[in-house]
């Protein structure tokens, strides 16, 4: 990848800090977020501890064609809106994966999958960049709003590729840059983690 046009100018070491410090201390966003990429009838389910720490870009369930007894994984789930969303298509006999690097943002999943009552998840801490998860174990990967955050994307790539089963699928949402981005831009750190 040219670097002129990359947000990776931060170390893998300084860019973990950089999420960890920003996640970590997010606070409820109101249900703007969740309103604007979730129609009603989709999320009407959830508590407002779930969706008002809805921080992605898309709706990727919306597009993965998730079936019953499927293993989804959910790259830098956050809060765990969109493992939520594909727990219930995938049901009791299907299971879903929510990674994160962030241990606060961890927390407030599993709080939230407490409240819900879910079986069927379950959450790990790790990069994606290096995931705690056996080869082709995983039917569908889904992620939103995360992969722009790695400073190793073709890693994380070759991470996805990894763990997916033969003929899983990638379906993700994220930001791309068409463009050389300003130097201060590119080393602000709330411009990278914001
Ligand atoms: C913009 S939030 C999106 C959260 C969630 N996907 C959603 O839609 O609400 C980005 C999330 O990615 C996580 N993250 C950032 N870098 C990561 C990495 N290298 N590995 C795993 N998770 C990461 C952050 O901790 C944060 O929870």
């Amino acid at each position: 990848m040219n670097e002129e046009f990359s947000t990776a100018r931060f170390s893998a070491e300084e860019a973990a800090r950089i999420v960890r410090e920003s996640y970590g201390g997010v606070v409820p966003q109101g249900l703007g977020v969740a309103e604007a990429l979730y129609d009603p009838g989709e999320i009407d389910w959830l508590p407002e501890s779930v969706k008002a720490y809805a921080l992605g870009l898309g709706n990727p369930v919306r597009y993965a064609s998730l079936k019953p007894g499927e293993v989804v994984l959910d790259i830098g789930c956050g809060a765990g809106i969109d493992t939520f969303l594909a727990a219930r298509k995938v049901g009791p006999t299907g299971r879903v994966i929510g990674l994160d690097l962030t241990p606060e943002m961890l927390a407030r999943a599993r709080a939230n999958q407490a409240l819900l009552g879910l079986t069927n998840v379950e959450f790990r801490e790790g990069r994606m960049e290096d995931m705690p998860l056996e080869d082709a174990s995983v039917d569908v990967a889904i992620s939103n709003g995360v992969i722009n955050l790695s400073t190793e994307k073709g890693q994380t790539f070759r991470e996805i590729y990894r763990v997916l089963k033969p003929g899983g699928r990638l379906v993700f949402a994220d930001s791309v840059v068409n463009g050389q981005l300003p130097r201060a831009v590119l080393e602000s750190e709330a411009a990278f983690a914001g």
